[in-house]
């Protein structure tokens, strides 16, 4: 708690019933697992979402400052509610948590000066009393802590969706990657005790929720902390017996990826045979130089280990380009990689200097525009992977999850593969997309996109009888 900063005065009046909040989230799964949470917390406190910002009482930023763009489009967003603000005559309160929050404490203030309250990452639950304090004081109240015991499962949440779940089995970051910000603002790695995740399971499973993604920097580390030795291919098996019917999970960095694990992916029905496994780039050289720990070599060995278990694995990973002294060669080395791997997806990031990190005093930069050149036959490359991929599953049937209609066209059902990839169902007559979401369905592929599935709904389960529901 040595570092909790607070200013204004603390005469206490909860956010009243009946007021209006919104949640504008950014960055990755764990914000928006904290985002649920924040929304719980203002739902229990009387209050209801609305959409426009020019409606809400109260409006709550969850940040992400994991690359440069994402700090701009927060100071965008935020700075753009000053007039919103002055509209409603100052009746409004404006909050922002998250990574952001976390770094820049109250020097976001400086810039902002139209915030009310600044948060962190370790202490969500207690927004509504920060809110309290602001608007019982004069000024903002900046409130961010070092490191928490909470969890914020703990949290009563507001899932966005009835059926799927975010679940941390463990926060923070113990690997200190050189370029990246997240272990500064999310604190060590602490793993939740295993009968707590599968006690949470085991309700979220009586809610009605089908699939869970288990979350986690490094996933694979599970456990290491509370037992000695990482536990995740436990945690896995003893998550499949709650009830559960598809089980994600993410991220795995590649050093700590078990035989155990793989062989939990490759045998437990209810684990999706789906995994994220960034690689960051395929230069060992650069690898080093990020502390990866790995090799171009040793990553595909256990790449080729896991098409051995399962030949029908999506794979999907990270690449960034343009890390300080990259050379043309080192990005060959990268291509290559993506030539074995034979990705599902890549998320593709141009390098990103982040203040505080080893990286950030290398010398060497790359050009922007030789990143930008690197990063657009990157791009290439993963849609030929990607499309390959796609076109392998015509012709077999993937279990679905609807999720709802295709942003496109409402007389579309949208679901998700097992290897998450999304998969489009055109409704026949008489069906409604409301009998389809939350439920599993088998459906034939018959056209593959680069970035979509397209099939039938096989047997019963086209009449959308219950029956579907069995994985
Ligand atoms: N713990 C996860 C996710 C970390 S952040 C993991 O280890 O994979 C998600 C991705 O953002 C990273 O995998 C990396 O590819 C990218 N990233 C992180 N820091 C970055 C930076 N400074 N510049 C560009 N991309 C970055
Ligand atoms: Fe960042 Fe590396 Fe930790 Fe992932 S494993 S969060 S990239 S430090
Ligand atoms: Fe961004 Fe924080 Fe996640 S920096 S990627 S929101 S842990």
């Amino acid at each position: 708690m040595s570092a909790a900063r607070r200013r204004s005065a603390a005469c206490y009046t909860r956010p009243a019933m009946g007021e209006t909040y919104l949640i504008r989230t950014f960055g990755c799964q764990m914000n928006k697992h904290d985002s649920e949470r924040v929304a719980g917390l203002l739902r229990t406190a009387g209050m209801t979402p609305v959409d426009e910002a020019a409606d809400a009482d109260v409006v709550v930023f969850m940040t992400c400052c994991v690359r440069d763009r994402a700090d701009e489009r927060l100071r965008g967003q935020v700075a753009s509610l000053k007039s919103v603000k002055a509209a409603r005559k100052g009746h409004q309160t404006i909050a922002v948590g998250g990574c952001i929050g976390q770094r820049d404490g109250e020097r976001l203030l400086r810039q902002l000066p139209h915030v009310d309250v600044v948060f962190g990452t370790h202490n969500v639950s207690h927004l509504p009393s920060l809110i309290d304090a602001s608007r019982a004081g004069r000024g903002s109240v900046v409130e961010v802590l070092e490191a928490s015991e909470e969890f914020t499962s703990d949290l009563p949440a507001e899932r966005e969706h009835p059926w799927h779940a975010w679940v941390p089995i463990t926060v923070g970051c113990d690997n200190f990657c050189t370029y990246c910000i997240v272990p500064y603002v999310r604190g060590r790695e602490r793993s939740r005790p295993l009968e707590q995740i599968v006690s949470e399971c085991e309700r979220l499973a009586a809610e009605g929720v089908r699939e869970v993604t288990l979350l986690g920097q490094n996933v694979n580390s599970y456990g290491r902390d509370l037992y000695g030795t990482p536990r995740f291919a436990e945690a896995l098996a003893a998550v499949a017996q709650t009830g559960v019917e598809r089980i994600r999970f993410a991220t795995s960095h590649p050093k700590d990826l078990s035989g155990q694990t793989i062989e939990a992916m490759a045998t437990i029905p209810q684990v999706a045979r789906s995994l994220h496994l960034p690689v960051q780039s395929g230069s060992d050289r650069i690898l080093t130089a990020m502390n990866r720990h790995y090799t171009k070599r040793s990553y595909l060995e256990l790449v080729d280990r896991l098409y051995g278990a399962m030949p029908d694995l999506a794979l999907s990973t990270d690449i960034i380009v343009g890390f300080p002294g990259e050379t043309e060669a080192d990005f060959l080395d990268t291509l290559e990689v993506l030539e074995h791997a034979h990705y599902d997806q890549a998320f593709t990031f141009i390098y990103s200097p982040r203040e505080g990190t080893p990286a950030a005093s290398l010398g060497d930069p790359v050009p922007r525009e030789i990143s930008q050149e690197r990063f657009d036959r990157l791009v290439n490359v993963v849609q030929h992977s990607a499309l390959a991929k796609n076109r392998a599953l015509v012709d077999s049937v993937q279990q679905v999850l609807f999720t709802g209609v295709s942003k496109r066209d409402a007389n579309v059902l949208a679901g998700r593969s097992e290897g998450n990839k999304v998969v489009h169902v055109p409704l026949e007559p008489g069906q409604h997309a409301e009998e389809f979401r939350g439920r599993f369905a088998p459906v034939m592929i018959t056209e593959a996109q680069t970035w979509f599935l397209s099939g039938y709904i096989l047997g019963e389960a086209a009449a959308g009888s219950h029956n579907a529901d069995a994985h």
